[in-house]
C-alpha cells in the first residue's frame, strides 16, 4: 500500500466520522447501480449519463456525502468516460437546493461556470475568419470554467474532502472505461470528419489516436487515460491553482497558442465564477427553480410552463396538447433570440419577459385551430448531431438536491486536445452570435447582444431544474430533478419529462416518452420517429411542418414517488444514451 492509498483511507474514516457525527445518525453505507436505465430508491439517487460517474456519485452518498460532493464527483467522472461531451475543458451551471443540509443549513443558489470569451476576442473577430473558426480549433475555446465551478461548489457546499471526491475520477482515467454504444456512435461521426482531411490527424493527434483510436475505435475497446488522471490528481493535491495558474493552465495556454489562438495567463488567472440564487417560477402548486442568464433554458421553461397552465394543459387531446406546447415554445424560442445574453454585458429583460400577465395575455392569444405564421431566417439549416454536453441530477439522503449540465458545445468540443493532460478543449465561442445575420452550430438565430466581448460568457440552453412540492421554496420538499444535454433541444427534452411527471408512473417511463422540439427558427417542428400518429396529424392539421430527427435531448430526470406510503426517488438515465442511475436504499 503506497503513501497516497493510505492518506485517503485515513481521510475516508475522518470524513465518514465527521459526516455522521454532523447528521447525528449514522446510514446506510452501501449503494446500488441499476442494472437499466431506470431504478427507484428508498434514500438517494444519481442519475447521469454514464453508469461509472452514477456510481461515483452514489460513492459520495454511501460515504454521507451530500448532492453537491456526488454531483462533483459525477462530474469529474464524466469528464473521464464522456470526454466528447464535457470535461475540465468545458463550462457549466449548477443548481444547489439544499433546504437542511447538514453542514450548511438551507442553500438555494447557482453557480455560473460558463466559459469566457478571451481578452483578445471582440464582436467582430471572427466576421473576417473562415467559417469554422468559432468551432474548430484554437480560436473556438472559450476560457474553461468547470474546475473553477466544481472546486467553488466543493468547498463552499460539499461535505467530502476533495481527495475523496476525485478518486472515482483518478480511478476511472488509470483503469480505463469500455467504450458503448454512445460513445462509438459519437466517434464513428468524428473519424468520418478526420478522414475528410487526414491533416486533421496531425492538427489533433492526442484526440485522433487515444479518443478515435486512430480511426478504429470501436464498442468494447477500453481507453486508459493516464494523462487525464494526473492533472485530475494535480487538481486533488493543489486545487484551483493546478488548472487556472499552475501546469494545467500552462500546457492550455502553449496548445491554444501553437493553433493560433488567444488565450493567455491572464485569461486563465483572470478566470471566476458567478452565484446567485435560482429564477422562481410556478407549475401548478409546486415551485419551479430555474438558472438565470445567460442560460436561456431557465427563463423558457418557466414561460412555457406558465402558458400551459393558463391553457388548461393537458387538455386530454394529444394532437391539441402538442400544438399548445410547440406555439408557447415558439413564443419562448423568439424571445431567446431576441432578448438572450450575458446579463452582465447587455441587459436581458427577465421581469418582464417572466411577468405572469404579459404570459397570459400571451398564452390567450394562441389558437387552437392552427399554427400562426413567424418570421424566418435560417430555415432549413441543418441541425448537427449534438453529442456534447452532460446533466447530472442527484437528490441525496438529507433531502437536498443538484441539477448539473456541462458541456465542451458540439462532439469533442474544439477538437483541440491538450496532450500532457487528456482532454479536449471546447469550442463554446460558437454559441455567440459570432458573425451578424447567421445563425450557429444549431441553426439558433441570436441577437447582437450576444456578441462576444472579453470576458462575456456566451448564451446557452443549458436547463438545469429542480421542482418543489409546494410553493414556499424554504419549507417544500423536492419533486423532481431535471435537466438534459442536446443543444436547443436541451429545454425541450427537459420540459416534457417534467411535463410527463404528472401521469407518467415513474422516471424512465416520462423520458422514454417520444419528444417534439420547436425553436422558432426554422419554422419547423421536429419530431422524433416514434412521435404517434395522433400527435402528427394533431400537428399537421394545425398547420405545422413536420421534420424527423432522432434524440430531442438526453435527459436525466430524478422524480419523488410514494411506495407504501413512503417517499422513494425514481430515477432515470435517458435511454438515448445508455447511461443507468445508482442511489442508496
Ligand atoms: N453548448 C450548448 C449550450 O450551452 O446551449
Amino acid at each position: 500500500m503506497n503513501a497516497s492509498t493510505i492518506r485517503l483511507i485515513l481521510l475516508l474514516a475522518v470524513s465518514i466520522l465527521a459526516t455522521t457525527l454532523l447528521s447525528g445518525c449514522a446510514r446506510a453505507s452501501s449503494h446500488r447501480l441499476a442494472d437499466s436505465s431506470g431504478a427507484t430508491f428508498a434514500e438517494a439517487a444519481v442519475a447521469t449519463d454514464h453508469p461509472i460517474a452514477s456510481d461515483a456519485g452514489a460513492r459520495m452518498l454511501a460515504l454521507g456525502g451530500n448532492s453537491v460532493d456526488a454531483a462533483v464527483a459525477a462530474s469529474f467522472t464524466l469528464s473521464v468516460v464522456r470526454p466528447y461531451s464535457c470535461g475540465i475543458g468545458g463550462g457549466g451551471f449548477m443548481l444547489i437546493h439544499l433546504p437542511n443540509d447538514p453542514s450548511h443549513g438551507f442553500v438555494s443558489t447557482t453557480i455560473n461556470y460558463r466559459e469566457t470569451t478571451p481578452g483578445a476576442v471582440g464582436p467582430d473577430f471572427y466576421e473576417q475568419l473562415p467559417d469554422d473558426a468559432s468551432t474548430v480549433g484554437a480560436t473556438a475555446v472559450g476560457v474553461p470554467g468547470t474546475v473553477a465551478g466544481l472546486l467553488h461548489a466543493l468547498d463552499s457546499y460539499g461535505m467530502l474532502p476533495r481527495e475523496v471526491v476525485l478518486a472515482p475520477a483518478i480511478e476511472a482515467a488509470e483503469q480505463g472505461f469500455v467504450v458503448d454504444e454512445h460513445y462509438a456512435g459519437a466517434a464513428r461521426a468524428r473519424i468520418e470528419w478526420f478522414e475528410n482531411d487526414p491533416s486533421r490527424k496531425t492538427r489533433f493527434p492526442f484526440l485522433w489516436e487515444r479518443f478515435l483510436g486512430a480511426g478504429s475505435i470501436d464498442v468494447g475497446d477500453r481507453i486508459v487515460n493516464p494523462e487525464q488522471a494526473r492533472a485530475l490528481r494535480l487538481i486533488s493535491d493543489d486545487g484551483i491553482a493546478a488548472f487556472y495558474s499552475g501546469p494545467i493552465g500552462e500546457a492550455i495556454v502553449a496548445r491554444v497558442r501553437s493553433d493560433g489562438g488567444s488565450i493567455d495567463g491572464p485569461d486563465l488567472r483572470g478566470y471566476e465564477v458567478r452565484t446567485g440564487p435560482p429564477l422562481v417560477g410556478s407549475w401548478g402548486q409546486r415551485s419551479v427553480l430555474a438558472f438565470s442568464p445567460p442560460s436561456s433554458g431557465g427563463v423558457a421553461i418557466l414561460q412555457v410552463m406558465r402558458s400551459l397552465n393558463h391553457l388548461g394543459w393537458p387538455t386530454g387531446d394529444p394532437g391539441l396538447d402538442a400544438h399548445l406546447y410547440v406555439e408557447a415554445s415558439k413564443h419562448a424560442f423568439a424571445d431567446r433570440a431576441r432578448y438572450m445574453a450575458d446579463p452582465a454585458f447587455a441587459p436581458v429583460p427577465v421581469g418582464p419577459l417572466l411577468d405572469p400577465a404579459m404570459l397570459d395575455t400571451r398564452a390567450a392569444s394562441i389558437r387552437r385551430g392552427a399554427t400562426s405564421t413567424s418570421d424566418t431566417y435560417g430555415s432549413g439549416v441543418q441541425l448537427p448531431e449534438d453529442g456534447g454536453t452532460s446533466h447530472i441530477s442527484v437528490v441525496d439522503s438529507f433531502g437536498g438536491a443538484v441539477a448539473c449540465t456541462e458541456t465542451i458545445n458540439l462532439l469533442f468540443g474544439s477538437q483541440l486536445d491538450v496532450p500532457q493532460f487528456g482532454f479536449c478543449l471546447n469550442n463554446e465561442m460558437d454559441d455567440f452570435l459570432t458573425r451578424r445575420g447567421t445563425s450557429n452550430a444549431f441553426g439558433l438565430t441570436q441577437s447582437e447582444r450576444n456578441l462576444p466581448e472579453p470576458g462575456k460568457r456566451p448564451l446557452s440552453s443549458m436547463s438545469p431544474t429542480i421542482v418543489l412540492d409546494g410553493a414556499d421554496v424554504r419549507s417544500a420538499s423536492v419533486y423532481a430533478v431535471a435537466g438534459a444535454s442536446g443543444g436547443p433541444r436541451i429545454i425541450s427534452g427537459t420540459l416534457q419529462a417534467l411535463l410527463g411527471t404528472s401521469d407518467a408512473p415513474d422516471a424512465l417511463s416520462s423520458v422514454s416518452r417520444p419528444r417534439i422540439h420547436h425553436q422558432w427558427s426554422p419554422d419547423v417542428v421536429f419530431v422524433e420517429p416514434e412521435v404517434p400518429a395522433e400527435i402528427r396529424d394533431g400537428l399537421t392539421e394545425r398547420g405545422h411542418e413536420l421534420r424527423e430527427r432522432v434524440e430531442i435531448g438526453v435527459v436525466q430526470l430524478i422524480v419523488r414517488v410514494d411506495r407504501n406510503g413512503r417517499a422513494h426517488y425514481s430515477a432515470a438515465s435517458d435511454p438515448r444514451k445508455g447511461g443507468r442511475p445508482a442511489g442508496l436504499d
